[in-house]
């Protein structure tokens, strides 16, 4: 028996088909949480030797980014070969006991699936350019002519993700189309070969024991791209369109594709979850929340809000409802391997908005300039979590948001990674800011990342004094109160449901009651307001410190508190 084998009980994952309704998710980014042996890169290994550390945290499940071989054209979501690791990363077998030891723990695990395009490095893509124009290899993927009298011209105007064109020239007067970048041809979902490969892939990985997939771009698969192609301008102008009409994004075909994928997640008991990112607009998103498709998708209305009661209370409130019209359970989330880590937006000053705009244009300036206020980001990062933590439905939570972590925005540009930052260059420096290597360990090298002296993307100084070992020795860390919330949460999780309670008439504070007698308020002022009554359960900072009025209790500004009531009686 291994060290890790022996630290670990012998507690098994439960049946319970429903474990996803309400469960917290971390989201692993691999290369960058933990690394076995010394390369600079974070693994497998690296992750199951940390198992313990997550039980610990309290996670339900952990989200794991692509793990496959991969050029890390795009941080591996260019994929190489679906079924399989890449070598950097680990084996199969290295797989299979990382499954082992979270499930051991009571840890279940989604995976992330890359549908909408592999990498150029894949089998297929290379058979496809050998065999040129016309040929049944190509129509794998989204290839056309080129247009002009030299056949060099693209075939429409249309602008990738990552910026420039989206399509990419071969060099026999064809063009293959990529919605991100040009090591990311798009597969031409029409094909059955493409259909079946990736039912293939789901159940490769359900047989290893996976528990569910994320599904990245999971509103891109199906494209209409009939002639004439539409104008950048055009596709621009109807983006969020409600109707499926859209070429690109959020097609109805995508409903056929999602019910084959849905047979072969009902094969398993219990059943395989996956939850969709798609970037649509809220009134269908229950098209892949359904029961019918994939079960369930990401909500990203909080992660676009300001700290701002009003913002949070509607988002909260139109999702309750998109929640029940799908069936599904709602889903919630702040930070994730794309976006500027909410600590960071939140200390960003108000009237310039929190959202990924004003986060994206602090890191553009090398952290300088809209100045950052780290304490209050923290502090009100803190208050959204907590509030967050509470709400009926899954919590999606993402490395180090746990450690209160920044973004960090001083990484030299010969070490970024991010085909964002080559690709518009000057202008969008990238998500290489949210993706530094953990650290785990203030006084070791790398911060406890791995046994070298450096981690793949540098870390700053300042991720010392969050290093994993200060926190967790720290009661007031934000650590701590991530262990303690998800601890209580875990007891206090009842029925999918939330009554608005009131405190005074004060718009500036959130209040709500979960069943059980389990109430939830927030103050998004800067200044302190009466403290609600009730047994504290946790609070998201200090609750002595902001009272001037010794003997009266206040709840701080910027802070959210747990608090035991009566329970109502319904
Ligand atoms: C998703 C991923 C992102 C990736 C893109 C292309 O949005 O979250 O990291 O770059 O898809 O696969």
């Amino acid at each position: 028996m291994t060290e890790h084998e022996a630290s670990v009980d012998a507690s098994v994952i439960s049946d319970d088909p429903d474990w996803w309704r309400q469960a917290a998710v971390y989201q692993i980014y691999p290369r960058s949480f933990a690394d076995s042996d010394g390369d600079g890169i974070g693994d497998l290994r690296g992750i199951t030797s940390r198992v313990p550390y997550l039980r610990e945290l309290g996670v339900d499940a952990v989200w794991l980014s692509p793990f496959y071989p991969s050029a890390l054209a795009d941080g591996g979501y260019d994929v190489d070969d679906y079924r399989d690791v890449d070598p950097r990363l680990g084996t199969l077998d290295d797989f299979d006991e990382m499954v082992a030891a979270l499930h051991r723990a009571g840890i279940r695990i989604i995976t992330d699936i890359v549908p909408n395009h592999s990498s150029n490095r894949h089998e297929w893509f290379r058979e496809a350019l050998a065999a040129g124009p016309g040929s049944p290899e190509r129509d794998r993927y989204v290839f056309r002519d080129g247009h002009g009298p030299h056949l060099d011209q693209p075939p429409s105007d249309w602008e990738s993700m990552f910026g420039g064109s989206a399509w990419e020239p071969t060099d026999d007067g064809q063009f293959y189309l990529h919605l991100f970048a040009p090591e990311q041809p798009d597969f031409n979902w029409h094909h059955p070969d493409v259909r079946a490969d990736f039912l293939k892939t789901l159940r490769f990985w359900s047989d290893r024991g996976v528990d569910g997939f994320r599904v990245d771009v999971a509103h891109a698969l199906a494209k209409d791209l009939s002639h004439p192609l539409p104008t950048h301008a055009e596709l621009e102008a109807t983006r969020l369109v409600t109707d499926g009409s859209h070429p690109l994004w959020d097609r109805e075909e995508l409903d056929e594709i999602y019910a084959e994928w849905r047979a072969v997640f009902n094969e398993y008991d219990p059943p395989r979850i996956a939850v969709a990112e798609a970037w649509v607009a809220p009134s269908r998103r229950h098209r892949y929340a359904a029961e019918t498709s994939l079960g369930q998708a990401f909500n990203f209305d909080l992660l676009r809000d300001d700290f701002d009661a009003g913002d949070f209370r509607r988002t909260i409130a139109d999702n309750l409802v998109f929640a029940r019209e799908s069936g599904s359970s709602n889903t919630w989330v702040f930070s994730n391997h794309d976006v500027v880590r909410h600590a960071t937006r939140y200390g960003l000053p108000d009237d310039q908005g929190q959202d990924g705009a004003v986060g994206r244009a602090w890191v553009l300036s090398g952290g300088q300039t809209p100045p950052l206020d780290r304490d209050r980001g923290v502090r009100r990062a803190r208050a959204a979590t907590l509030l967050m933590l509470a709400l009926p439905g899954c919590a999606y939570l993402y490395q180090g948001e746990e450690l209160g972590l920044h973004e960090v925005a001083e990484i030299p540009d010969d070490a970024r990674q991010d085909p964002t930052f080559f690709r518009s260059p000057g202008v969008d420096r990238g998500r290489d800011g949210c993706r530094v290597p953990l650290p785990w360990v203030a006084d070791a090298p790398a911060f406890g990342f791995g046994p070298a002296d450096a981690s793949y993307l540098p870390q700053p100084e300042w991720f010392r004094e969050h290093a994993v070992d200060v926190e967790a020795s720290d009661p007031d860390s934000t650590l701590s109160l991530y262990r303690r919330a998800l601890a209580l949460r875990r007891e206090l999780q009842a029925a999918e449901t939330l009554t608005w309670a009131e405190h005074g008439d004060d718009p500036e504070v959130l209040a709500f009651d979960r069943p059980g007698g389990w109430r939830v308020v927030t103050n998004f002022r800067p200044r302190p307001v009466p403290m609600p009554a009730g047994d504290v359960l946790v609070a998201s900072g200090p609750l002595d410190e902001a009272s001037d009025s010794p003997g009266a209790r206040e709840l701080p500004g910027e802070t959210t508190v747990w608090l035991r009531v009566a329970p109502s009686v319904d």
